[in-house]
């Protein structure tokens, strides 16, 4: 079998001779980095997160910097965006998922330090706790990929996943606050560093087509951690929505391996 790398040499020699450089740079397997939640992370049984679940689909190295717990703030705050941003390198592609932690105000005196300042913009507040300045998820999501685009890496902003959607017994959509957040995020971070995935969206859509018993079946213990099936279809819903372009193109749409999953 002919490998990727060798196609690649004799592509770039023809690109070379028709003089395209960007080509010449493009690296051949890049990594995909993941920073989220527990949503997203390794977790112990009875739970998954969905990070475990996406190297199946796609053809490139997938390293999980997920953590559960964490929101943008107090990922940032722990140095974790620093530390992905010291491995990077050029073509590699972070993609960033938070929202579920996120919530609530940073001012009351039991501020738990993973509230972002309300907002989506500049303003700042600060930590009824320990006096410390808070910014807003945007700030974080947007410094952060700001830093991994200045090492010539790409950024996939991606929703927070849904909780359980059937636990009311009917269907119910509504998204949380940071859905259009993270979308706002790409947005101001822009093209071509800086793309969006609505994982949200991806996985209403599958919730929806499952129907409320096998969507309930997903979740064993609450409404927001799936079991190890469930991180699976999380995993195929995001693959599904690079795949359809849903929101945009995204980086990762040249590494999809064949045939792509379709859940919903
Ligand atoms: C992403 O695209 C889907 C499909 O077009 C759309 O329903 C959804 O609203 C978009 N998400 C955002 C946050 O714009």
């Amino acid at each position: 079998m002919v490998s990727w790398s060798t196609l690649l040499v004799a592509g770039l020699a023809t690109a070379g001779a028709r003089g395209n450089p960007v080509e010449l740079s493009r690296r051949a397997n890049p990594t995909v980095y993941l920073a989220g939640d527990s949503t997203m992370a390794r977790t112990s049984s009875p739970h998954m997160g969905w990070g475990e679940y996406l190297a199946k689909y796609i053809t490139i190295p997938v390293v999980n910097k997920a953590i559960s717990g964490r929101s943008a703030r107090s990922y940032t705050n722990e140095g974790r965006f620093a530390e992905i941003e010291k491995l990077v390198k050029a073509d590699d592609i972070v993609v960033i998922e938070f929202g579920h932690n996120d919530g609530g105000s940073p001012n009351s005196a039991s501020d738990n330090g993973r509230s972002d300042c309300p907002g989506t913009g500049g303003e700042v507040c600060k930590s009824g706790k320990t006096g410390e300045t808070v910014y807003t998820f945007n700030h974080y999501v947007e410094t952060a990929s700001r830093s991994f685009i200045a090492k010539g890496a790409k950024v996939i902003v991606s929703s927070q996943t849904p909780n359980n959607l059937w636990e009311t017994g009917t269907f119910n959509p509504s998204a949380p606050r940071f859905v259009g957040y993270a979308a706002l995020a790409a947005r101001n971070v822009g093209a071509p560093g800086a793309s969006f995935v609505d994982h949200f969206q991806a996985v209403a859509a599958m919730m929806r087509k499952l129907g409320s018993a096998k969507t309930n079946a997903l979740f064993p213990q609450d409404h927001t951690h799936t079991n190890p099936a469930g991180a699976d279809l999380v995993a195929q819903a995001f693959v599904q929505a690079v795949n359809m372009n849903m929101n945009g193109t995204t980086p990762l749409k040249g590494y999809l391996k064949s045939p792509v999953p379709v859940v919903f």
